[in-house]
């Protein structure tokens, strides 16, 4: 009998075993947290700033919600739904401590402390009862994860019935031509940026290809299907550099 032990995945363009994916990319984060907002500023020369904020558009968050944001990382998307409702609290749940502990520092953590709790935990097994979130978001996160569709299960498990999924994450560029222009900013210039910002050049070749390796919009809108999110929609961001996806759980 095959018990998964032997199953391989991807690491950005390495292929290795699903056991060992995860460890390897809390190594990245381990290693890029102290970094992690400024690379994402200089990266995106800042745009990833104007994508949280159409999340949030979409979103549209609503006084008293309770948000889990999962891969949350050092706060982004909590501190900007807290913003804007009032009296709704935040979880932010990520694997890496160092990451979170990073978020903790920052001065809307400090703001926001009596309505945001930071709980280390998996995708794939959430340490979450069923049925207890309004609002559900993974933002740059779901790529990493080892297996996309266990994650989309508990996503479906921890809201409850009328709850929302939200997903950011990069996306596939429709058009053959931009798509080679960003692929060539992407390979040539942002590893060169990790190295000298952060030190790490290895851990942003990884984020690049992680990007690649990712299913295009219509492939990621099925697999929401799939896992029981119905009125599942996307919206592109800057021409499909990044995608919003939508799903109720009814
Ligand atoms: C690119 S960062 C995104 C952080 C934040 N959401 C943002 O948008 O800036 C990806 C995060 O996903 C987390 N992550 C990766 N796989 C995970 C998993 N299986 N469960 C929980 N967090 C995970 C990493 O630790 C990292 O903090």
């Amino acid at each position: 009998m095959n018990d998964g032990q032997d199953k391989t995945t991807h690491f950005g363009f390495q292929t290795v075993e699903e056991g060992a994916k995860a460890g390897m990319v809390h190594g990245v984060f381990s290693r890029v947290a102290s970094k992690y907002d400024i690379m994402n500023d200089l990266m995106s020369v800042g745009i990833h700033r104007l994508w949280k904020d159409s999340m949030m558009d979409w979103l549209a968050p609503r006084p008293g919600q309770r948000l889990l944001d999962v891969a949350g990382g050092t706060g982004d998307v909590a501190f900007r739904f807290l913003k804007r409702a009032p009296g709704a609290t935040a979880t932010v749940c990520d694997m890496t401590e160092p990451m979170l502990i990073e978020g903790q520092k920052r001065a809307e953590a400090e703001d926001m402390a009596d309505r945001l709790s930071w709980v280390v935990g998996d995708a794939m097994a959430l340490p979450f009862e069923d049925n207890s979130f309004d609002v559900y978001t993974i933002s740059f996160g779901i790529r990493n994860v080892t297996r996309i569709p266990d994650a989309l299960r508990e996503a479906y498990r921890v809201l409850r019935p009328g709850g929302r999924l939200m997903v950011l994450e990069f996306s596939q560029i429709p058009n053959d031509m931009l798509q080679w222009l960003y692929d060539r900013y992407s390979f040539n210039v942002i590893p060169v940026m990790g190295q000298i910002v952060a030190n790490d050049r290895d851990s942003y070749q990884y984020l690049v290809e992680s990007i690649r390796k990712f299913p295009n919009q219509d492939t990621f809108a099925a697999m929401i299907r799939e896992a029981g999110f119905a009125n599942v929609k996307y919206r592109n961001l800057t021409l499909g550099i990044a995608a919003l996806h939508s799903g109720w759980k009814i």
